[in-house]
């Protein structure tokens, strides 16, 4: 089959510089979820116009687009990508700012247009008001469908109306786009005309219309939001996850999370994550494109592009970015920072560290206060730090630098050079004590304030 995604609108009322299709919901652009959906049904193209460039900067790779320039219509959209379309493949229609259709209701429309061997079936459904839709005119077994400027006293009661969702035979829709006219109250081509020029119309009347609602504006935005919102979250808890307060916490649509899992308030998990079972996330955490396993526990954190291995334990307030792989029972306590570092099995660093670009083996210990100094102001540089050494509390290791196997760095260290397996390695100045030094100095303080 063949999808095609009609997002060649502005979206004026969104009152944006960027097309509409680009805002967000739970992290993920709309035109995102209806590619995501689409992909799902077989080969998608989508028709982009306004502000092209950018729409397609969110694009995959894969996906094709055809530029409609200008914007004359529902039913130009679709000429425009009339190489899209070939006469042996269904094509489905969707819109790109019509987020939330689910899988099941794709489905259902693509088996009644199978069974019926339909030219077209239309996804409709009961609108309280319908203003500004199109209406679905039946009369004398046929069908077709009357925009809203274009009705009638009459048809204007009618409240079923078109979602604008469809499947299309593609040889009836090769046949009959160039047949559509402009002449109507809008000077558009409908596309919803070419449902009156069919002979085999079917419906699937939706009962839940929200799947099919369209963003206009940022208030409609927000309404999607907590829709999808409301969604997934149930969904999750419905499949083995605990969901301390639905009402604080933002999970997106491309989060799997395992049973047993405890999502604790004010967290957001956004972009492509896996959770695993057993975990403890929250409360006032930020996840975004990880990979967690099983029985990993994050408090007040940030982590972004991470991989997690079982049983670690991160926070409060670490911050874990891009390229950062904690194996196995791994801790990472309050403020430490990571960056493109590998911390080997049951490797700890527990207090106010920065490891960047760094590669730590197993059993290590990361005093308080260690921080790899990875730049210099022109290029980054790696650190090694071998199994079973032992970093003394704020010790600079100025990269590049190996510290060997179960070498120990003496705390307040600035190494420089390699250290050699089972050393120990001592980068700062002697200690120097002055006997009552200090005593002598406060009389003297003392005696020179009374002379004053
Ligand atoms: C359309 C349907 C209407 C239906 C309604 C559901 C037509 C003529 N009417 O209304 O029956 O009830 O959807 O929301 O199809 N687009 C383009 N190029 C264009 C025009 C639109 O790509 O030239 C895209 C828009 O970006 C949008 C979608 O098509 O994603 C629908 O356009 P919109 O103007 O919202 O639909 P209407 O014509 O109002
Ligand atoms: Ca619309």
């Amino acid at each position: 089959m063949k999808v095609l995604i009609l997002a060649a609108g502005l979206g004026k009322r969104m009152k944006s510089k960027y097309p509409k299709v680009v805002h967000k919901i739970l992290g993920k652009p709309m035109i995102n979820w209806v590619v995501d959906l689409g992909r799902k049904f077989g080969e998608v193209g989508v028709v982009v116009g306004r502000k092209a460039e950018v729409v397609k900067s969110y694009l995959p790779v894969d996906v094709k687009t055809y530029l409609q320039e200008p914007q004359l219509g529902t039913g130009h959209a679709v000429m425009c990508a009339k190489e899209f379309i070939s006469p042996s493949d269904d094509v489905l229609i969707l819109y790109g700012d019509v987020p939330l259709l689910k899988e099941e209701t794709i489905q259902r429309l693509l088996e009644t247009h199978t069974n019926a061997r339909a030219d077209v079936t239309v996804l409709t459904f009961i609108a309280d008001d319908p203003t500004g839709y199109g209406r679905i005119v039946r009369e004398n077994g046929k069908i077709r469908i009357v925009e809203h400027k274009d009705a009638n006293e009459e048809q204007l009661r009618i409240k079923e109306v078109n979602s604008g969702i469809y499947v299309f035979s593609g040889k009836f829709l090769l046949d009959n786009i160039d047949k559509l006219s402009n002449n109507n109250a809008q000077g558009e081509y409908y596309l919803t005309d070419l449902i009156g020029m069919a002979n085999n119309v079917e419906t699937v009347l939706l009962n839940d219309p929200v799947q099919v609602f369209g963003v206009n504006d940022r208030v409609q935005l927000s309404q999607l939001e907590a829709v999808a919102r409301d969604r997934i979250l149930k969904e999750l808890m419905l499949s083995g996850v605990t969901i301390v307060d639905p009402a604080s916490t933002f999970i997106g649509p491309d989060v799997k999370i395992g049973i047993d899992t405890v999502i604790h308030p004010f967290t957001i998990l956004e972009g492509e994550i896996t959770i695993g079972e057993d975990c403890e996330i929250g409360p006032y955490t930020r996840i975004k494109n990880s990979i967690l396993g099983n029985n990993v526990k994050v408090v007040r954190s940030e982590v972004e592009g991470a991989v997690i291995e079982d049983n670690v334990s991160v926070g409060p307030f670490s911050r874990l970015r891009e390229g950062t792989i904690l194996r196995e029972n791994v801790k990472i306590g309050n403020f430490v920072e990571t960056k493109k570092s590998t911390i080997g099995k049951n490797s700890k660093a527990q207090h106010l560290t920065y490891l960047g670009d760094a590669t730590v083996g197993e059993d290590v210990n990361i005093g308080a206060g260690t921080i790899t100094c990875n730049y210099d102001g022109y290029k980054k540089y790696q650190t090694f730090i071998g199994d079973n050494a032992f970093i003394g509390s704020n010790s600079s290791l100025v990269a590049p630098v190996k510290i060997g196997k179960g070498a120990i760095v003496g705390a307040g260290s600035v190494i420089t050079e390699d250290v050699p397996d089972d050393a120990l390695a001592l980068g700062r100045a002697r200690q120097v004590i002055k006997e009552d030094w200090a005593k002598l100095k406060r009389e003297a303080m003392k005696n020179a304030n009374h002379k004053e």
